[in-house]
């Protein structure tokens, strides 16, 4: 009573999507998860609208050590895919931007949505429900659970990554990698804010809240990343789609370099204008920056907001161009898993098979979603993978 062809670990994201599509196949599966609200970070997620795909996802917008490893769950599993389902399922939602699709309504549509579906593929539940040890026994796993012994010939590890641990976030998949000596990618927080030494930072503690579009970049020649989205000052340092994008790709000690006027070269138009603009360098910097922030970078490069331009050396106003054209600054470390979206690294690529995300060394073993080092940028990438990768598990096992 207690085997089943499938023990999924993990209902969040992924674990139900690969439940429900192994259910549906007639493939006897048990869900199993420790906590007592399942798919909270679908819930939370979006601002509670769950940003739950992107129409434009493809492999140039994940990370991993292999960047071809999610290629073929991506195509085999599309964000038309996942959209179709949405429709049938009648939720209503809309584009934000950039192809990022959001809930009209709420992200509990999405989870009752994946409830149902592993509901027409006879799903069995034990939740809330600790899973004490994982063992293999010739072709059978066997799990020693709260709720008992499980046995199954397939084992799903869906339990995610490990952002966020106060909403149930463990190593769990860490950990079962390394009990049956499948290697990982060092995990390390991504999608998230970046803090800077206390004193340096001082100067720009009282900017918190000030947001605006840049070009923010980090890395060298072939790394080298860059994104044109919106940062946000904060108490402890950089926030915003901006500083969350780049911080999955940022190396600790490493500089970022930020462009606060993206297409205007600032200093070059000062010194232009020198005959012609007459106003005082505060109302001529308002034109390309909040005032606010205008007010800090003049106080920062010993400039008063009152000084005209014509009176101003030009490599003076260059200088000053270039800190806002090219403000370079070595984040000091992240707000970390208490904080991140995401956790980049995981289980190593080199472990599985892209077709149906089964450790190589042993049968049976499958590793799905952010447990994997597989991480999407911010917009909705995140979820396709888990669903896509969710799809292949769930047509394998
Ligand atoms: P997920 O974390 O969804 O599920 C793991 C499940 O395993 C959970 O139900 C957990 O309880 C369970 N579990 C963990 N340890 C266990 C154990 N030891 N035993 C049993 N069960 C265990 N992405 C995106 O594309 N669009 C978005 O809008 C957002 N927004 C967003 C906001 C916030 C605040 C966060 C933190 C994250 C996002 N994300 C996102 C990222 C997205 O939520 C994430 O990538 C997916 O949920 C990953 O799906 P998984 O199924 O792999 O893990």
């Amino acid at each position: 009573m207690n085997h089943f062809d499938v023990a999924v670990i993990g209902a969040g994201a992924a674990g139900m999507m690969c439940g429900a599509v192994a259910g549906q196949r007639g493939r006897s599966v048990v869900m199993i998860d420790h906590a007592t609200r399942l798919a909270e970070k679908i819930r939370i997620s979006g601002g509670g609208r769950c940003n739950f795909t992107n129409l434009h996802a493809g492999p140039q917008h994940f990370v991993s050590e292999n960047p071809h490893f999610c290629r073929s769950a991506l195509a085999r599993y599309t964000p038309q895919d996942f959209l179709g389902l949405v429709k049938r399922h009648r939720i209503s939602y809309h584009e934000k931007h950039k192809g990022q699709l959001f809930c009209d309504r709420s992200a509990e549509d999405i989870i009752d949505m994946l409830k149902a579906e592993c509901g027409l593929g006879n799903v069995a539940w034990r939740t809330p429900c600790k899973v004490e040890a994982v063992g293999k026994d010739g072709e059978r796993f066997r799990l020693d659970t709260s709720e008992g012994i499980i046995t199954a010939s397939n084992v799903v590890i869906a339990s995610g990554g490990l952002s966020i641990p106060k909403i149930g976030a463990t190593d769990f998949a860490f950990r079962i990698a390394k009990q049956f000596g499948l290697k990982l990618v060092e995990p390390r927080p991504g999608l998230v804010p970046l803090t800077f030494d206390g004193a340096a930072w001082e100067p720009f503690a009282p900017l918190s809240g000030i947001a605006l579009e840049v070009d923010i970049e980090t890395g060298q020649k072939k790394s080298r990343m860059q994104f044109r989205e919106d940062l946000l000052f904060t108490h402890r340092g950089l926030s915003g789609p901006a500083v969350l994008q780049i911080s999955s790709f940022w190396q600790p000690g490493t500089p970022l370099s930020v462009n606060l006027a993206p297409g205007e070269d600032v200093g070059e138009t000062l010194i232009q204008g020198k005959g012609s603009l007459k106003k005082n360098l505060g109302n001529l910097l308002a034109q390309w920056l909040p005032s606010r922030l205008a007010e800090g970078l003049l106080q920062a490069n010993d400039l008063q907001a009152g000084a005209r331009i014509a009176d101003m050396p030009d490599k003076q106003l260059r200088r000053l161009g270039d800190a806002i054209n090219r403000w370079s600054l070595v984040p000091n470390g992240s707000e970390g898993y208490r904080k991140a979206e995401v956790t980049c690294g995981g289980i190593d690529t080199r472990e599985l098979s892209q077709q149906s995300l089964m450790a190589s060394k042993v049968p049976g073993l499958h590793f799905i979603g952010e447990a994997v080092d597989v991480t999407g940028w911010l917009g909705g990438y995140n979820f396709q993978w888990a669903w896509a990768s969710g799809v292949a598990a769930g047509l394998a096992v």
